[in-house]
């Protein structure tokens, strides 16, 4: 697969109504992916984490009135949500507590949805799904949807797909730029040169909750070996604050080395990630990591431009990478 992107969305929200496939007037809502650049798993823990948005990767939802009930269309399953699949449950979920954030919980609405963004690969998808379905709905309601009525019908999607999401994902699918998370409050990051990234696929599917999971048993096990390591995580976080600020590459590069050996070390990356981290570097990535929850999912490479992210990509492709995408960051 090329690092072509399937679709590009518009990303600003509440979007135009119009007719497409129905005659009922349809509404759109929409949300990027999101790559974690630092912090993943320490986050859940209070330490601050940072991530980027990838505007290149969206989904989105299209409502329109039904005739009767809640009805679902997607790649997976069309019908009645009460009849959805269990991986669609964050979906069922999003949809019923948007249309209770609008008063709206006994209509029938029809909600169709459209992801280019993989699953399972730590890019923010159910979020994403989530953050979507949430501003289409309001939109066909014409209810004004608030930060934190946006957060709050995310979290709860969430909390089904994850168990217990620091809110990280739902704060990176919804902001437009890079952002510093900690602990549940938000602020916008300084990028002092643009970042060019590849980001690979290892073709395996990683759990989020599992990942979460083990993590917790680890430090229930080894609380001060895992206490260690997770500040290790906190301090590289913070001190990219800092790089990213000033556009430096290489010491950027440089913690994304580290921070992948130190997840490497609380037991979420696996032999495809590293296999693809090592194959980055060889490359030439200014440095590379896994991103979002691990044990599957992407890696995330930094390179020097947006045409040596496309060769990294070629590269990461030949080292097993089932499909890579580009994406930058502006200075911001
Ligand atoms: C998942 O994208 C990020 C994790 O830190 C979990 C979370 O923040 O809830 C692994």
């Amino acid at each position: 697969m090329t690092s072509t992107l399937p679709i590009r969305l518009p990303l600003d929200g509440n979007t135009a109504s119009g007719s497409r496939s129905s005659q009922l007037p349809q509404f759109e809502g929409s949300a990027h992916a999101k790559a974690i650049l630092f912090g993943e798993h320490a986050v859940v823990y209070g330490a601050p984490a940072i991530a980027v948005p990838i505007h290149e990767l969206a989904a989105e939802a299209r409502v329109d009135s039904a005739a009767e009930g809640v009805r679902i269309e997607s790649e997976l399953f069309s019908g009645d949500a009460s009849a959805a699949p269990a991986r669609l449950q964050p979906v069922v979920t999003a949809i019923h507590a948007a249309l209770a954030y609008c008063g709206k919980s006994d209509e029938s609405v029809r909600v169709q949805i459209l992801s280019a963004i993989p699953h399972s690969r730590g890019l923010g998808s159910s979020a994403a799904v989530a953050a979507a379905i949430a501003r289409g709905i309001t939109n066909w309601a014409g209810v004004q949807l608030t930060t934190a009525g946006l957060y709050d019908i995310v979290q709860q999607a969430e909390r089904v797909a994850h168990g217990n999401p620091s809110g990280l994902d739902a704060r990176a699918v919804t902001s437009d730029g890079a952002i510093r998370f900690d602990f549940g409050a938000v602020s916008p990051v300084r990028i002092g040169a643009p970042l060019s990234f590849v980001l690979a696929d290892s073709g395996i599917a990683g759990s989020t909750a599992e990942a979460v999971g083990a993590v917790r048993m680890r430090r229930e096990q080894n609380p001060e070996g895992m206490e260690t390591l997770l500040s290790r995580l906190a301090s590289i976080a913070e001190g990219a604050i800092d790089d990213l600020a000033l556009g430096d590459h290489e010491a950027i590069g440089a913690r994304m080395r580290d921070a992948h050996e130190v997840l490497h070390a609380i037991g979420v990356s696996s032999d495809a990630l590293d296999a693809l981290v090592a194959a980055a570097h060889d490359a030439g990535a200014i440095g590379a990591k896994l991103t979002g929850g691990g044990l599957g999912g992407c890696i995330i490479a930094l390179a020097h431009s947006a045409e040596h992210a496309e060769q990294l990509g070629c590269a990461l492709r030949e080292a097993g990478a089932t499909r890579t995408w580009t994406a930058t960051v502006p200075v911001a």
